[in-house]
């Protein structure tokens, strides 16, 4: 992660190894941004010339590169296109700073005014905030199995003609680094984080994050009556656990908030095997933790006022002589009974447990997150999450704070009528319905364990939690999604209570 800094020098006057700054794209081509004007101006209309002449449009993403020769102390510029003046955004500055980490990977010293592009609401402080978090996102990498990795050498991004913003900075950073863990945490192969193993690692980065954990081993998940955890991992070698997390702040503490997310460290299916293709990522099927985690590790630092508290199951989906069947009947917290007739919808049944646990605390809203369902992804693709739930203004509200932070959700409905699909025979509810809405159905299975006098809101990501390649500040494998939403949304219910 390079260091963040910022000065009151003009951008041609700092020494570095490569100046950044920004272009709009217009009706007819490009007009050059903050800091770029000015270096245009000292080479005579050379620069301009000189990107007229690639067809340069200064589209969102769009680089050149330039050598400086004496119009500025950087040797070389590189001109990063952030789109239409008027709607250059938050997100269009994430995306530019994106581009300037994926684009300084050789270099150590890069000085920037993309900072100053935005239009609105996202200029100052703001302006500054999204170009961190773009860059630190972008700049993400996973190279701990690689025998020779070849890690950026971007050290050090200074911020040109910039009011002081170590606030902007530090905001920044605490985002981008909680999304940077729960990408680890999802990226981490199966095999080398059984329950146990993950939930102790999340443990013991917590404590010195101001959240103290609580890890319930397979005795205490009985003890508990957690019946759907233990179902789902009875097949596997390594036992299931689950933490307890909880954030308290000092002082009169506000709001009370419960946050639950999937953690399958693997899902094979159980019984009901997935084919090899629908198994190989399925690694990130604990994304919906590795959120959670990851969003609870940022509240100090992001001086959140509000009592949150956090369930996060873990277990290992798989098949085994131990293993739950299809037809088996599991008991959950809040004594509701399910047959399984299908043990790879294991994630609901674990949700269960934790979203019972979380009722019973009584707080003022309940936000789950999950891997939930093939479904969703078929509904909404892979870069938007759905959103569902018993409270429309809460669903509202995380739909929200997911546009402000730069991720996106759908709100999907909970049909009351599609409920019969789920009405076994013998048990309380069956844990699959008919092949058609299995987002729904899953989301109605969830309602059952949830307090109906709560707000609730369930995220399925399953679709957004992986990405096949790099876009912008999104990296290939985890994505670490929903981490930026929920703490858009805690710090915006925060402070207005
Ligand atoms: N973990 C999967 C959902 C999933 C699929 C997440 C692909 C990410 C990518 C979940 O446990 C699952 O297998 N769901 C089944 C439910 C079905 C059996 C009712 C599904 O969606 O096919
Ligand atoms: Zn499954
Ligand atoms: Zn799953």
């Amino acid at each position: 992660m390079p260091k963040f800094s910022c000065t009151g020098d003009s951008p041609s006057a700092v020494k570095a190894d490569l100046l950044v700054v920004p272009a709009y794209s217009t009706e007819n081509g490009f007009e050059l941004g903050p800091g770029a004007k000015s270096l245009d101006k000292k080479s005579a209309g050379q620069l301009f010339s000189y990107l007229s002449g690639l067809g340069f449009k200064a589209k969102a993403g769009e680089t050149v590169r330039y050598p400086s020769g004496d119009i500025a102390v950087a040797p070389a510029i590189l001109v990063v296109g952030v789109g239409k003046k008027g709607e250059a955004g938050l997100q269009a500055l994430r995306q530019a700073g994106a581009v300037l980490a994926r684009s300084s990977k050789k270099v150590r010293r890069v000085v920037t005014s993309l900072h100053k592009a935005g239009a609105r609401s996202a200029k100052g402080e703001a302006g500054v905030r999204a170009v961190v978090e773009g860059a630190a996102l972008g700049g993400y990498e996973f190279l701990r199995y690689k025998k020779d990795p070849e890690p950026s050498r971007l050290a050090e991004v200074i911020f040109a003609e910039c009011e002081p913003c170590k606030n902007a900075i530090s905001e920044g950073l605490a985002v981008s680094d909680a999304v940077n863990w729960a990408r680890d945490l999802v990226n981490e192969p199966a095999g080398a984080k059984p329950p146990a193993v993950i939930a102790n690692q999340i443990k013991s980065k917590l404590e010195s994050a101001g959240v103290s954990c609580e890890i319930w081993d397979r005795r205490r998940l009985a003890k508990e009556r957690l019946g759907g955890v233990l179902g789902v991992g009875a097949g596997s070698a390594n036992d299931p656990c689950l933490v307890r997390y909880e954030y308290k702040p000092r002082g009169k503490s506000q709001k009370k908030i419960c946050l639950v997310g999937k953690g399958v460290v693997f899902d094979s299916g159980g019984l009901s095997l997935k084919p090899a293709e629908g198994m190989d990522t399925m690694k990130t099927d604990m994304s919906g933790a590795a959120a959670v985690a990851a969003t609870m590790g940022a509240l100090k630092s992001l001086g959140v006022k509000a009592h949150v508290i956090a369930f996060t199951p873990f277990v290992e989906n798989m098949p085994s002589g131990s293993a739950s069947k299809p037809g088996d009947i599991l008991k959950f917290r809040n004594n509701k009974t399910a047959e399984v007739l299908n043990t790879d919808a294991e994630g609901r049944l674990i949700l269960a447990d934790a979203l019972s646990l979380a009722s019973e605390e009584k707080p003022a809203a309940i936000v789950d997150l999950a891997t939930l369902t093939g479904a969703c992804m078929v509904a909404l693709g892979m870069k938007i999450f759905g959103v569902m739930g018993n409270d429309d203004k809460l669903a509202r509200a995380l739909i929200d704070a997911a546009d402000q932070s730069g991720e996106r959700g759908w709100h999907l409905p909970l049909p009351a009528d599609y409920r019969k699909q789920i009405e076994s025979p013998i048990a309380d509810i069956k844990n699959i319905g008919n092949r058609y809405g299995g987002a729904l159905t899953a989301g109605l299975f969830l309602q059952e364990f949830v307090d109906e006098s709560i707000p609730w809101v369930h995220l399925d990501i399953a679709g957004p939690a992986r990405a096949d390649a790099d876009e912008f500040e999104v990296t290939q494998g985890g994505t670490g999604v929903g981490v930026r939403t929920l703490l858009a949304w805690i710090t915006e219910a925060t402070s207005a209570a």
